[in-house]
């Protein structure tokens, strides 16, 4: 693939991954694959910022190759050493023996242990930065965003920030740039990794973006190492990482549910029925019929999580345990929800449903309703009436 200069004399030298469906082993769906995007600063000095998997990394020598020998690079940053992007590290530093190793403490005792490499390390921390000559390159360490070591980088003279995984999307794409791609397209992938990756560290992307923005750094480009770069508008993703990192949510509600004989369907579809009737955007989840990722994904806009399930072994359907056991993870914040489900002769799953989401920390606003057997009309109501009155919450941003 053919390099991007992304600024004068910085390029883009990573490798798409088209086919990549599963990231993270099984846990987040990559439906539109991913990039790994690693970036070359040429000035007296060299710098390679980030790299590529394991399996790209002749790739990204080859693409390295397009503009230098990469015996020529002085410094290789890590700004995060997770293998997707330390993966093709030995080749580099075989291919590169005079380059220094840049990075966080926590980042080089992290690639001992993977790689071992035989190679000389520079240990930064936030406010210390190197010159390449006419370029700088600063480090603001950002442990938790979302691993210990993981750490950006700050090009003033170019306002250019290299956030590696903060800011980025699982999207391939044969463009790099935000005014080049479908903006809906590309909000959606960025809300699906920040919901996936990195919603139970909000606290500290808050803290983050507010320590970045009391440094005074002025910024006009942000390039993650996935996905698209952010040139036409970084404060659109500064803005939603703010948005999402408060727990701050749309007025939406997103319905949760499996169902055995239709019955818990039945209901979640009434109560569908009474969100919408309030004007109240909504969306019907079934569990088995949706993926995990794009289910969190949806959550991150959603103020309401209402779930729903039949009574099955004494508990709730297992797709219904595999969402809820991931949102116990993430944790989101400022949300509110409600049980709901179908029982035949002991009312199980609702109880648990509601057990579960007081301990991800939902809160529940509303009564649960459990039916015995199938919903009769008046249970159907009662199931519409729930609705409605979690859609006034919704849309009262209650
Ligand atoms: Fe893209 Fe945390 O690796």
């Amino acid at each position: 693939m053919d390099v991007v200069e992304i600024k004068p004399k910085v390029h883009w030298v990573g490798a798409v991954d088209w086919n990549l469906r599963y990231f993270h082993g099984p846990t987040y769906y990559t439906h539109r694959g991913t990039t790994y995007n690693s970036y070359l600063i040429q000035d007296e000095k060299i710098a390679l910022v980030d790299g590529v998997y394991e399996p790209f990394q002749d790739e990204l020598l080859e693409n390295i190759g397009q503009l230098i020998d990469p015996a020529d690079i002085d410094y290789i940053i890590v700004n995060h050493i997770e293998p997707d992007h330390s993966g093709a590290l030995p080749k580099v530093v075989a291919a590169a023996p005079n380059a220094k190793i840049i990075c966080s403490q926590k980042a080089k005792d992290g690639l001992e242990k993977y790689y071992g490499m035989d190679v000389e390390y520079r240990v930064v921390k936030t406010g210390d930065e190197i010159s390449l000559g006419s370029k700088t390159v600063k480090f603001i360490l950002a442990p938790m965003l979302h691993w210990p070591d993981s750490m950006f980088s700050y090009v003033p003279e170019d306002k250019l920030l290299l956030p590696n995984d903060a800011f980025g999307q699982h999207y391939a794409s044969s463009f790099r740039f935000d005014d080049q791609v479908d903006n809906h397209v590309l909000m959606e992938e960025a809300a699906r990794y920040y919901a996936n990756i990195l919603l139970p560290f909000s606290k500290l992307v808050a803290k983050k973006i507010e320590e970045i923005i009391g440094m005074g750094l002025e910024i006009d480009m942000i390039a993650p190492s996935h996905g698209i770069i952010w040139r036409q508008n970084p404060g659109q993703i500064l803005e939603a990482y703010t948005r999402w990192a408060r727990g701050e949510a749309g007025h939406k509600a997103v319905i949760l549910y499996d169902t055995m004989w239709n019955s818990t369907e039945s209901m979640a579809k009434a109560i569908l029925d009474g969100i919408i009737a309030e004007g109240v955007e909504a969306q019907l989840c079934k569990a088995s019929a949706t993926n995990t990722t794009e289910v969190i994904g949806e959550l991150l806009e959603a103020k309401a999580v209402l779930v729903g399930s039949s009574t099955f072994h004494g508990d709730y359907l297992p797709p219904v345990a595999t969402i809820l056991d991931e949102l116990s993870g993430l944790k989101p914040q400022n949300r509110i929800g409600m049980a709901f489900g179908s029982y035949g002769w002991r009312s199980e799953a609702v109880p648990h449903i509601e057990q579960m989401l007081t301990e991800i920390g939902i809160e529940l606003v509303h009564d649960s309703l459990a039916v015995n057997w199938r919903p009769n009309d008046e249970e159907l109501a009662k199931c519409r009436e729930a609705g409605a009155a979690i859609g006034k919450l919704v849309k009262a941003g209650k």
